[in-house]
């Protein structure tokens, strides 16, 4: 696909998840059976990177896996989503493993053995960063990594004049310098409450640059100092797993502003990657490519008439 300007570039982490797909999830303490098993590539960082090649937007991943076939499986994915994973590190440590519990109504129970993902070095990922993007090129992180390897990465992104783009899940307390490095936040509601006591407002207040409070099945609200405070309808979608989908948002919102598109078309076109990643089972196995999206935006099933923007065919 022509027209691209800019390109991606994500740090964050690389799972493989092991998936159990049962009735109903279970509460604490009990067995639940009659489950069926599969094993995808995921991970926070891993899932972004492959939401923005799958669009045909340039797209780069710096993190760390181990030495073993969860490392195959993870790379293969990459590789197949034509993700550049020459940044990517082999260390010794296992790759990093989610456990997934998902139910039929597509509600999930994750937890996680991070592994190899806690064995970024702060200094090297700035020096990988700062050798790879320039000035518009779109860097992204999560906390699936530490902050001090957030901090390294969006230090370096800013030097060389690139913006930065944040999904703080899982959501921990970040210092004022972090956010303030920050040109979007993207957390969920409950990201929001636990990132500043004040909620969303709160947030923006402490970060400066623009807040994308992503609302589930209620869409997604943008929020910038200034500006009137702007909502995303959720594009209808026939929920198999959510799984990966606010993943799928921000790989999506980040390839968008790097194909030149402002916030708000960014975020309507991010929404529709997400209504369309929770269509199948699994993170990565389920992101859409760039003629999905075009269709779903031109469909305006959103209630908007955005029309397909930067992803429109002649582009
Ligand atoms: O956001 C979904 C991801 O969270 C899964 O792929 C899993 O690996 C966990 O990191």
């Amino acid at each position: 696909m022509s027209g691209s300007h800019h390109r991606v570039l994500v740090v964050g982490s690389v799972n493989v998840d092991q998936v159990i797909v049962v009735p109903r999830l279970p509460k604490p303490g009990e067995t639940v059976g009659g489950g069926s098993y599969s094993i995808h590539p995921g991970g926070k960082g891993a899932n972004q990177a492959v939401a923005a090649a799958r669009l045909g937007v340039p797209t780069m991943l710096v993190a760390a896996v181990g030495r073993d076939d969860h490392a195959r499986l993870a790379m293969q994915s990459l590789h197949d989503a034509g993700v550049d994973a020459a940044a990517v590190v082999h260390v010794d440590a296992p790759t990093g493993v989610a456990q997934i519990l998902v139910d039929h109504g597509g509600e999930n129970l994750i937890a996680i053995a991070p592994g190899a993902n806690q064995l970024l070095y702060p200094p090297d990922v700035a020096i990988r960063v700062a050798a790879r993007v320039g000035p518009g090129d779109v860097v992204v992180s999560n906390l699936e990594v530490s902050t001090e390897v957030v901090a390294a990465a969006f230090e370096a992104a800013r030097r060389v004049g690139a913006r930065t783009v944040l999904n703080p899940a899982p959501a921990v307390r970040l210092d004022a310098a972090i956010l303030a490095a920050c040109d979007v936040i993207v957390p969920n509601e409950h990201e929001s409450a636990l990132l500043a006591s004040g909620g969303t407002a709160a947030l923006l207040a402490e970060a400066g640059g623009a807040v994308v409070e992503t609302l589930g099945p209620r869409g997604a609200r943008m929020l910038r100092a200034g500006q009137p405070e702007v909502l995303q309808p959720a594009f209808p979608a026939h929920v198999v797993d959510t799984t990966g989908a606010g993943d799928a948002f921000v790989g999506g919102l980040a390839a968008t502003l790097a194909r030149g598109a402002g916030l708000v078309e960014a975020v309507r076109a991010a929404a529709a990657v997400g209504a369309l990643a929770v269509e199948a089972l699994g993170a990565q196995t389920s992101f859409p490519d760039a003629q999905e999206v075009r269709s779903r935006l031109d469909d305006g099933e959103d209630g908007t008439s955005g029309g397909a923007g930067v992803w429109g065919a002649s582009r």
